[in-house]
């Protein structure tokens, strides 16, 4: 039995990516561990949103979350700024870190490339990370492999903390997935499958219809080679296929190359498209049934309850080790 955190922003519809990478995994770890699920939107307007637009997103994400297998009844599933311990430790683990180290991060390297203005809040986004694990002492955290860093950061803040102010936080483990870890962009399978790409081939989202599952598909980058087989650095495209291809159907990639390696693109390209669409389908009809349901509010509301009664908690205990406030105030 582990204790499980993990969190998605609320700045799209997640992606197939998100699914395959994460968010399937979420649900999987329920069985047998403690899990705590987060919409983590305080990490979204680190860039601009429009506030109708995340107000949206918020609700979508919380019913894809249920859609997706979340069962509150194991599970805690709550808004991260509806529990504000979060921006609280968030600012403590701010003072634990230092400028050279945040500004290494591959994440606000390549986001604040070339922007005239970026936010503080884009370079402080890994110590407000570190604060959504740390407070609930989580041991396992389920991520894609783009949150690597972050998590190697959240461990090296944690154990800072505790060789300077006494035994606090857990240090956690990253869960990061031997397939599906990093699901690339069907137009360039060399970047990541990323919610902001511009490119509208580029990313499949988990609400999409099946026509456009298919179109994107179909059109995604190849190779001339016409030959199927798993080759990440020479074949990317049909690679990052068959990954995909492998986690929608539950096929390993050996038993799919073997059964494709003499059939042509055409015809993979049509039976991948057809198992994405048959794994999104079910998540995409009880999506519908939920998303004006106000199960949904009940679900937030007393997840943010349940959260924040641990999260207080953790949050006290390292105020006093820091000795701010007075102590035995809770
Ligand atoms: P976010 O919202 O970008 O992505 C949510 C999860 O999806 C994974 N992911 C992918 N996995 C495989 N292939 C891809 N192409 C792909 N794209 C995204 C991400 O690795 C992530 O696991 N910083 C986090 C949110 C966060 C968080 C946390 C996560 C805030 N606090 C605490 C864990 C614990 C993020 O931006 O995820």
């Amino acid at each position: 039995m582990a204790k499980i955190f993990s969190g998605v922003q609320p700045t799209s519809i997640p992606t197939l990516g998100n699914y395959l990478g994460a968010m399937r995994n979420f649900v999987k770890l329920q069985d047998g561990n403690d899990c705590i699920y987060c919409i983590v939107d305080e990490h979204a307007i680190t860039v601009p949103q429009d506030p109708s637009e995340i107000q949206k997103n918020i609700r979508n994400l919380a019913a894809l979350y249920l859609a997706m297998g979340i069962d509150p009844k194991r599970s805690i599933l709550f808004i991260q700024s509806e529990v504000p311990c979060h921006a609280q430790l968030g600012w403590i683990m701010q003072c634990v870190s230092y400028m050279g180290e945040l500004e290494r991060m591959t994440q606000f390297k390549d986001k604040s490339k070339g922007k005239a203005a970026v936010s503080a809040g884009l370079l402080t986004y890994p110590p407000l990370m570190a604060a959504d694990i740390l407070l609930y002492n989580t041991e396992l955290v389920p991520v894609g492999a783009d949150q690597k860093q972050h998590l190697e950061l959240t461990r090296d803040l944690a154990e800072r903390f505790n060789n300077k102010y006494g035994d606090v936080f857990t240090i956690p483990e990253p869960y990061i997935p031997p397939v599906g870890a990093r699901i690339m962009s069907l137009a360039e399978p060399t970047k990541k499958m990323s919610k902001s790409d511009t490119n509208r081939k580029a990313t499949i989202f988990t609400l999409d219809s099946e026509k456009d599952i298919i179109k994107k598909i179909k059109s995604a980058t190849t190779d001339a080679e016409a030959s199927i087989r798993y080759d990440r650095e020479n074949k990317p495209g049909i690679s990052n296929l068959l990954d995909i291809f492998s986690l929608c159907s539950g096929r390993t990639v050996d038993e799919l190359v073997a059964a494709y390696e003499s059939k042509g693109y055409g015809a993979f390209k049509t039976d991948v498209a057809e198992a994405v669409v048959s794994a999104l389908k079910p998540i995409q009809d009880r999506y519908r049934n939920l998303i004006e349901s106000s199960e949904l509010d009940e679900v937030l509301d007393e997840g943010a309850e349940k959260a924040y009664a641990i999260a207080r908690k953790t949050l006290k205990k390292a105020e006093k080790a820091l000795g701010i406030g007075r102590s035995g105030k809770l």
